[in-house]
């Protein structure tokens, strides 16, 4: 941890897809007016800060991290009026707010990528992006496979006759960005400072491990194998992954680095506390640690909890070893549970077992992320295919389902049909059987996942908050993982078995009813996890 805390340092920070927490106007789909009126069920969590997801003019072909415009707001969210009220009401509440920016690529309806269609080839317009020519036998520049499936190189074809392949490491619709090329990282200094005149108060970096790219005319020896080992969903051993992504031609480049130094120069400038979170999937995970280095950026997100099983020896390693990793560059661990590119937590691990670790997790050290809809324990939603819309299930002609099932709209109440989310049809069918999980149903029970998230953030801020290091107890020896932090025992029981711990103090939480401190002992059954006041 750090030596001074800064608001960042142990802030929970809650992500909104805006296009699936409230509709204000009817059309089906969340915009920034709704977000701005249903800050306060934000704030009653008792989180420090809100991340969007982006809400950038865009075509929207990937939930819009396709961005037309990165300083201005779609219409379907609605103005920069709408975004400067929504940034005052969270900070009238006290929440700070942090945007999303897509340095990567753009989307293919920006004008920087129709003007480099229309230009020649060679031009400055087409050096902005990654634009090569065929191989001798009409091919792509080189063999590389989009993220979302299918080849990373699409041809255009141009008035001139100059044919040529452009890099897109997501989807075709989204063109890799030239980072050698300075109108590239002005034009992103220009973005990062609109926002922060606006009133953010700092960012989540998109890919922030993508920028530079090595060997961009060199086929990759494995294509199909690199392709597959950066998707989650595809098993392989921990070796062969490990092997394949230990260099990246397109990944965790050196050349990302000094974007960042420039970057956090910019944002020391300011006279407030701003501050960044990288997206960066890298490997080996001590990778990570390089972006938030004293002079680069102050948080790097932690997937390891994404993708680890309920087990306690692997969540012991996961959790320990990040905190050592950090401690070593002295910035704060982040704990992810959930995101709008995973599962969800709750369909991961199952209800019971997904409010243990959440409980779990908030005790440690460092900042935690929740994803909306995750304080309601909101599973995936089993989707017909057609209503799908993210791309990696059409580039992939359905083998990967994609994203879409978390991230369907928010249940604000059980009553109306479209669960008070809009009073037009959601983009994304809400499930029925999501009625009793709905923010209103779940105010009316005590024992309901929202409330857990509430008081636990609640002790957390009072009594966890700027403690320190933990100590751990169990480390996943048998299926009890347990530690100690400032004046309270944290356990979890990941097992099947009810575990029996001697204990003196005073239960201040369990993920459920069921745990209970009777005669000196702390009965934990199955999957449930606690947090005991010592003193
Ligand atoms: C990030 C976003 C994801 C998006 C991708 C391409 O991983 O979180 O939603 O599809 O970048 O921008
Ligand atoms: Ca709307």
């Amino acid at each position: 941890m750090t030596s001074e805390n800064q608001w960042w340092t142990e802030s929970v920070i809650y992500q909104i897809y805006p296009r699936s927490f409230f509709d204000s106007n009817g059309d089906g789909e969340g915009d920034l007016p709704g977000i701005t009126s249903h800050l306060e069920h934000v704030q009653s969590l008792g989180v420090d800060a809100i991340w969007l997801s982006p809400f950038y003019k865009s075509p929207n072909k990937d939930g819009g991290y396709d961005v037309a415009d990165p300083r201005d707001v779609d219409p379907r969210f609605g103005n920069l009026d709408d975004a400067k009220a929504m940034i005052k009401r969270a900070h009238e509440l006290g929440l700070k707010v942090l945007v999303d920016v897509v340095p990567n690529h753009f989307s293919d309806q920006h004008q920087w990528f129709k003007d480099a269609v229309a230009s020649p080839k060679g031009s400055p317009e087409r050096d902005r992006f990654h634009f090569h020519d065929a191989k001798a036998d009409g091919t792509p520049p080189n063999n590389w496979i989009s993220l979302f499936g299918g080849p990373a190189w699409t041809q255009v074809e141009t008035a001139d006759g100059s044919a040529q392949y452009y890099l897109h490491l997501f989807d075709s619709s989204q063109p890799d960005l030239n980072w050698e090329n300075s109108d590239v990282s002005d034009d992103f200094e220009k973005t990062l400072r609109f926002w922060l005149d606006l009133g953010a108060d700092g960012f989540r970096i998109d890919v922030a491990h993508g920028l530079a790219k090595e060997n961009i005319l060199i086929d990759h020896h494995d294509p199909q194998g690199l392709s597959d080992a950066l998707r989650l969903d595809v098993e392989m051993s921990a070796e062969t992954r490990g092997d394949l992504l230990s260099s990246v031609p397109f990944f965790d480049r050196d050349g990302v680095h000094p974007i960042y130094r420039k970057w956090r120069k910019l944002f020391d400038s300011y006279n407030r506390d701003v501050m960044a979170v990288a997206e960066a999937w890298v490997h080996p995970p001590v990778r990570a640690t390089r972006y938030v280095r004293h002079d680069e950026l102050q948080q790097v997100f932690n997937f390891d909890l994404l993708v680890a099983p309920f087990e306690a020896k692997f969540l012991y390693k996961c959790i320990n070893d990040t905190l050592e990793m950090l401690h070593q560059v002295d910035a704060p661990a982040t704990w992810a549970l959930s995101n709008h590119d995973t599962p969800r937590v709750a369909s991961r691990h199952g209800d019971q077992a997904s409010r243990a670790l959440a409980l779990f997790v908030m005790a440690l050290p460092g900042s935690c992320y929740i994803y909306n809809g995750q304080e309601l324990g909101l599973p995936d939603a089993d989707l017909a295919d057609s209503d799908r819309q993210d791309p990696a299930f059409f580039r992939t002609n359905g083998v990967q389902k994609g994203r879409d099932g978390a991230r369907v709209p928010m249940p604000w109440n059980g009553e109306s049909a479209t669960f008070g989310f809009s009073s037009g049809k959601p983009w994304l069918p809400i499930p029925q059987s999501w009625r009793g999980l709905s923010v209103a149903d779940q105010e009316k029970n005590l024992e309901s996942t929202l409330h857990l998230y509430r008081s636990a953030l609640a002790i957390r801020r009072e009594h966890l908050v700027g403690t320190g290091d933990i100590t751990w107890v169990n480390r996943g020896e048998t299926e009890l993982l347990s530690f100690a932090r400032g004046e309270y025992a944290i356990y979890l029981n990941a097992g099947n078995e009810v575990i029996e711990i001697p204990s003196v103090g005073k239960l201040a939480i369990g993920s459920n009813f069921k745990v209970v401190l009777a005669d000196g002992s702390l009965i934990l059954p199955p999957a449930t996890s606690a947090w005991v006041a010592i003193r």
